[in-house]
């Protein structure tokens, strides 16, 4: 969200909290500051202490604010929710006057708004509405912004997210207590998604899979846009955790042991040996370096299958002729794309971020700031909504902007 001409977000994750400071430069956001600390108070990705959680961002706020000599107020902020809902919905409308106009803009969302209700939970509120596009009568070719075009008849398709009242409650309640205003709550992997797939990745069928320390949240998209998004309470910590069980080393060591030794495959040529520290013991041990791949690989294994579980169960596997895009910080992993790509058969990335959206120093653009920098570009249509829609209700302004802003 702008403040003067700052954008800010802040990813709530398992294992950090991210705030990211920019500003949009030549159509372009620009990321100047940054910060993060360890998490507390969420659990696979969940909030589950939202006091814990705003007194780190207090924190990360004040060593912005010294850091930087910027103050910020309003953020967009991540949900990751393991009830996510997203509802396909299209809405149509008379246009009585001969072109369109704000009333019957109006009157689409408005309908679009009475179907979401009775179809989503009753625990279940909005947190996102994500046009794909307007048709103008009968033709069926997209139409990005439909206001004063000549039309008799107008309609419109939305993505709207939902998810549980008390876990929404729980983000807000966790920006709101860090003293800062909310300007949007985005799920995790449509906020990561944003700056790493293409609009063609998009039409064709893709799946962004954002893999966390504590949880891994996907969106596929097709035809264009958002169609589903989920969350596996499963995340790269658990890597750690079965490095820890297999070698009986305390979690700081096991991961350490993930990160400077890690990967998914072996690679030809000797095995070599690692020296490592078990719990509550001085003493030195070695390891075998293939032991290590391995217990790392059957770890990403289980997560792929699960992943792949969960697609084939909404019968979206066939569909992503794009493949999978993996970001977060367990995309880090050595070749794990490759591992997902002999199970799979499958293209498969590691995304990365589409520097023409946003600049920032390398080391902010790796994989684990997907969410985190995609949350200031869904800032930055809210900002434009704002600016541009005085006067309407911000569903309005939100929805229109939103979409307008993939056409940068
Ligand atoms: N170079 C690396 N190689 C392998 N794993 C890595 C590497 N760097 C980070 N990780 C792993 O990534 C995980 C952290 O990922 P990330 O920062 O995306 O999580 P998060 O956003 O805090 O949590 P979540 O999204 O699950 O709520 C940790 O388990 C860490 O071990
Ligand atoms: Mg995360």
């Amino acid at each position: 969200m702008v403040d003067g001409n700052f954008i800010a977000s802040v990813d709530i994750g398992s294992s950090k909290i991210v705030v990211l400071l920019a500003e949009l430069k030549n159509n372009r956001v620009e990321v100047f500051g940054y910060a993060q600390a360890s998490s507390d108070g969420v659990r696979c990705g969940v909030v589950e202490n939202a006091k814990k959680v705003a007194k780190v961002i207090e924190k990360i706020k004040e060593e912005i604010v010294e850091n930087y000599g910027t103050d910020f107020q309003h953020v967009s902020v991540n949900i990751s929710e393991p009830n996510l809902k997203v509802l396909n919905q299209s809405a149509y409308t008379h246009v009585p006057s001969g072109r369109v106009r704000d009333s019957e803009l109006d009157t689409v969302f408005k309908i679009i708004e009475s179907m979401a209700k009775t179809k989503m939970p009753d625990n279940h509120q909005t947190v996102n509405n994500i046009i794909h596009h307007y048709t103008l009568d009968a033709n069926p070719e997209p139409v990005n912004q439909p206001l004063g075009k000549k039309a008799d008849n107008l309609g419109v398709s939305i993505h709207t997210v939902s998810a549980s009242n008390h876990h929404v409650e729980a983000v807000e309640n966790s920006i709101y207590w860090s003293d800062l205003g909310l300007s949007s709550i985005v799920p995790n992997s449509m906020a990561s998604s944003e700056p790493c797939l293409t609009q063609d990745e998009k039409d064709k069928g893709v799946c962004l899979v954002d893999i966390g320390s504590g949880v891994t949240d996907l969106s596929v998209f097709k035809q264009g846009g958002v169609f589903y998004s989920s969350s596996i309470q499963f995340g790269v910590e658990q890597v750690t955790q079965d490095i820890s069980e297999a070698f009986n080393t305390s979690f700081q060591e096991a991961e350490r042991l993930k990160i400077e030794y890690g990967q998914t495959q072996v690679k030809l040529g000797a095995d070599t040996l690692i020296k490592f520290q078990q719990i509550d013991d001085s003493n030195y041990y070695y390891l075998s370096h293939e032991s290590l791949i391995e217990v790392i690989r059957q770890s990403y294994l289980e997560l792929f299958k699960m992943i792949r579980t969960k697609l084939n169960n909404q019968n979206l596997y066939r569909s992503l002729k794009s493949g999978l895009v993996l970001v977060g910080g367990g995309a880090k992993m050595t070749d794990c794309d490759k591992l997902m790509h002999s199970l799979y058969k499958k293209k498969v990335k590691v995304g990365r971020i589409n520097t023409e959206l946003i600049s920032a120093k390398y080391e902010w653009l790796g994989p684990e700031y997907a969410c985190a920098l995609g949350l200031l570009l869904f800032g930055l249509d809210d900002s434009k909504s704002e600016q541009q829609s005085s006067g309407k209700n911000s569903f309005l302004g939100k929805m229109g902007f939103i979409k307008g802003f993939k056409f940068l």
